[in-house]
């Protein structure tokens, strides 16, 4: 087969890793990949529109484009790849607003009896102020839109929800992501992922695993895209797995199809565990970046036909996939100052240093070369990963890859599995 990969992160270097070791693939081409998945990929530019990438697709006779990020999902790229008789996966348009829109989601959740926090949606600053002054409880408020994970905003007294509400809705921070905004109660509890494929009918659950969406140790500093992930989470205990695929996963892929979007591809599934049990604090559309990471190393299955099992409403018959019992973790080498404005450009050594130890994969998300070198080239610049036989040595292992690894005011937390580590 032939297969094209698009975007050009930690998560679809993973992807391309684990893709690559299948028997069934013979050309993987990513449009725009980095420096690590060029190692095993063609890289091809990405075109503006995405018609002219499905020419591309239909006359070099891709089999099968896997669609990493949530943007050209929401955007309809699938649409446009189906429209043509190309597979494609990952959901259409339409029941990619579980992710693109949170009203969306909140709305499909109490429908369907999903537990999450209790919301309100506002189009009009004044009204969702006076709200927030009557309600007076702590809040998080959430452009509606996709903000690439900065549309979410604590608002633990009314000055600060007050203020995040004009931010979306009056400076309009995040465009037309921010045309409404969702403001929910605050909940308490330890986060996990939740990660399962689906064919818009049946769904088969991933391991389960935990990102650190914080900036510095201790979960302090600022909201990022993740930096560091593991898997196992012991905080998802089985019976609580069971719990979320019987009263979150079925009624929700059940409830999309229900309003005619039947939800295909990743369902990626932010949970708070709160004393009163798992709620839904988020839905995403795709592969969690960098749960990914963590999750395909541990998959013993081939993923390829997986995919097209989803794409084709098979994913039954593929009810048996192995898991490696290893436990994985990967650690986030970040550019200094990220999520705020950094510099890009700086040589990265030691990556063969790395990745010739005991059980560790550097995946580079940020990355690109010069005539002689690997260079930083994005906020989040590797992931670090290793696979052990405990939770407790894949984060050693990995933390001994990073040591390897050397760029100029690089950045990374310490602290990658804190919480698994003091449930164990
Ligand atoms: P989201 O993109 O909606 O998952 O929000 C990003 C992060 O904000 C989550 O991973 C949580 O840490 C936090 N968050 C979002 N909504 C809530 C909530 N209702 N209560 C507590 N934390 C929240
Ligand atoms: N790591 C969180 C996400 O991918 O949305």
């Amino acid at each position: 087969m032939k297969i094209l990969v698009i975007g050009q992160g930690g998560r679809e270097h993973t992807l391309v890793w684990k893709i690559a070791q299948s028997p069934l693939v013979e050309k993987i081409y990513c449009a725009p990949g980095n420096a690590g998945i060029a190692q095993i990929a063609e890289p091809i530019p990405m075109p503006d529109n995405f018609a002219e990438l499905a020419d591309w697709a239909e006359s070099t006779n891709i089999d099968l484009t896997i669609v990493g990020p949530e943007n050209p999902l929401a955007a309809g790229i699938v649409d446009v790849f189906h429209e043509r008789g190309l597979k494609a996966f990952g959901p259409d348009k339409q029941a990619a607003q579980l992710e693109g829109s949170k009203d969306f989601a909140k709305q499909l959740m109490v429908e369907n009896d999903i537990p999450t926090a209790s919301y309100r949606t506002f189009v009009d600053a004044d009204e969702a102020i006076d709200y927030i002054k009557t309600n007076n409880k702590s809040v998080f408020v959430k452009a509606d839109g996709l903000a690439a994970g900065k549309g979410v905003i604590p608002g633990r007294t009314i000055g600060e929800a007050t203020q995040a509400v004009k931010t979306i809705l009056v400076d309009r921070a995040f465009g037309d992501a921010g045309d409404s905004v969702v403001i929910e109660e605050e909940l308490i509890g330890e986060e996990a992922s939740f990660t399962v494929l689906t064919d818009g009918s049946f769904c088969l659950p991933f391991v389960s695993s935990q990102d650190h969406k914080m900036s510095h140790d201790g979960d302090t500093g600022q909201n990022t895209g993740g930096m560091g992930a593991y898997s196992p989470a012991p905080v998802m205990t089985p019976e609580l797995h069971d719990y979320v695929m019987e009263h979150v996963v079925y009624p929700t892929v059940n409830g999309m199809a229900n309003i005619g979007c039947p939800f295909k591809g990743v369902l990626y599934v932010g949970l708070m565990i709160t004393d009163a049990g798992p709620k839904v604090l988020e839905f995403n559309c795709r592969f969690g970046d960098p749960e990914t990471q963590v999750l395909l190393p541990r998959l013993k299955s081939d993923l390829v036909p997986l995919m097209m099992a989803c794409i084709d409403g098979t994913l039954d018959q593929h009810a048996d996939v192995e898991w490696h019992a290893e436990a994985a973790a990967c650690v986030v080498m970040a550019s200094g100052g990220y999520p705020n404005p950094y510099q890009t450009g700086k040589t990265i050594t030691g990556l063969t240093d790395a990745s010739s130890i005991d059980g560790v994969t550097v995946f580079h998300a940020g990355t690109d070369r010069d005539e002689e070198n690997v260079i930083t080239a994005g906020g989040r610049v590797l992931g670090v990963t290793a696979l052990a036989d405990d939770l407790k040595s894949a984060i050693e292992q990995a933390y001994r890859g990073v040591d390897a690894i050397h760029f100029d005011d690089a950045h990374w937390r310490t602290d990658i599995g804190y919480r698994a580590l003091s449930r164990i």
